[in-house]
């Protein structure tokens, strides 16, 4: 057995656990639910290698007592659940999981975006009820997608997937990025000021990264910008919404709707959020599909063993 030893927080499918475990020797058991602080640390205490999820925060002081630890491969693309300064003092690598991810998340949008629109979930549960009693002139009326300006904040690679599904829809795309990109293969995307963005766009949906720039980017004023007609997506993360402002919003009617798979404090859901027939919420599935969360286990793997092999680490962040 390798005398390496890693500890994977969470139970990954099956292929993923198969080979990890043919080439590490767990620390300890992965938790079925997401694990206490002092279970993170007692799992780190001996382990050179860790597969994180983005639900378990990796602070300053669990590294500081992870002696052997070398390289923390975070099961995500996101990476704001580590503390990388604390990572880099301790000679750490931290690795993340992207490209794999960008077309399923970005799938997930589009389903958001229909499913808020178009009240899917409430016409599911209504049939599933036995509510329904025939064909109705006026039941469940939604708004259409197709034609409307999809406006995009955050133009990495699941911005860009997102809005190149938007030509099948017949959608304009308008987009921010807080760094200037251009596209030129893609004429008809329209690099606008964020503020127009907010102005312009009937579906607005989100694809930055969370950073102290990004917390409650879309909060009580950027909220106001928006058209009452507007629907709102995050797919991204939960604190660039102020999810306060936003419960205001569409209770007031100054937003039409909003899909939201992430949240601020996950697993909680701000109360405001709940129970309103035009917001439809998921539980943090932007990447899962079966064959995208064993790809992802495998690139976590490929990074841990790059890194215990002193070969070019493929997906370092830091
Ligand atoms: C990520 O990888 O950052 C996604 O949020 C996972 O669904």
């Amino acid at each position: 057995m390798s005398p390496l030893s890693i500890y994977v927080t969470r139970p990954l499918p099956e292929p993923v656990m198969i080979a990890v475990t043919e080439r590490f020797r767990l620390t300890r058991p992965p938790e079925a639910t997401p694990p206490h602080r002092e279970t993170i640390v007692a799992g780190l205490r001996d382990a050179d290698a860790l597969i994180c999820t983005l639900a378990e925060q990796i602070d300053a002081p669990m590294l500081a007592e992870a002696s052997h630890l070398r390289v923390i491969a975070n099961y995500a693309v996101g990476y704001n659940n580590i503390d990388l300064v604390a990572a880099r003092a301790h000679n750490i690598i931290v690795t993340n999981t992207p490209d794999i991810l960008t077309d399923t998340t970005a799938d997930l949008t589009w389903a958001l975006m229909l499913a808020t629109a178009r009240r899917v979930p409430e016409g599911h549960h209504f049939v599933q009820q036995g509510a329904w009693r025939g064909w109705d002139p006026r039941q469940l009326l939604g708004t259409d997608i197709f034609g409307h300006t999809l406006g995009i904040i955050g133009m990495g690679r699941i911005g860009q997937a997102v809005a190149r599904r938007a030509a099948g829809f017949n959608m304009p795309v308008i987009y921010y990025n807080h760094t200037a990109k251009r596209f030129p293969d893609q004429p008809s995307w329209r690099s606008v000021a964020l503020y127009e963005v907010l102005a312009q766009a009937d579906f607005l949906t989100l694809h930055v990264p969370l950073t102290p720039d990004t917390r409650h980017l879309i909060g009580r004023q950027t909220l106001q910008l928006m058209q009452p007609t507007a629907y709102l997506i995050n797919v991204a993360r939960g604190p660039v919404v102020d999810e306060a402002a936003l419960a205001e919003a569409l209770r007031e009617g100054r937003v039409a709707g909003a899909g939201l798979d992430v949240y601020e404090h996950e697993p909680a859901v701000h109360s405001g959020l709940l129970g309103l027939r035009n917001v439809v919420t998921l539980p943090h599935l932007g990447s899962a599909t079966e064959a995208t969360r064993i790809r992802m286990g495998m690139v976590c793997l490929e990074n841990v063993c790059a890194v215990m092999e002193g070969r070019p680490v493929p997906n370092r962040v830091a």
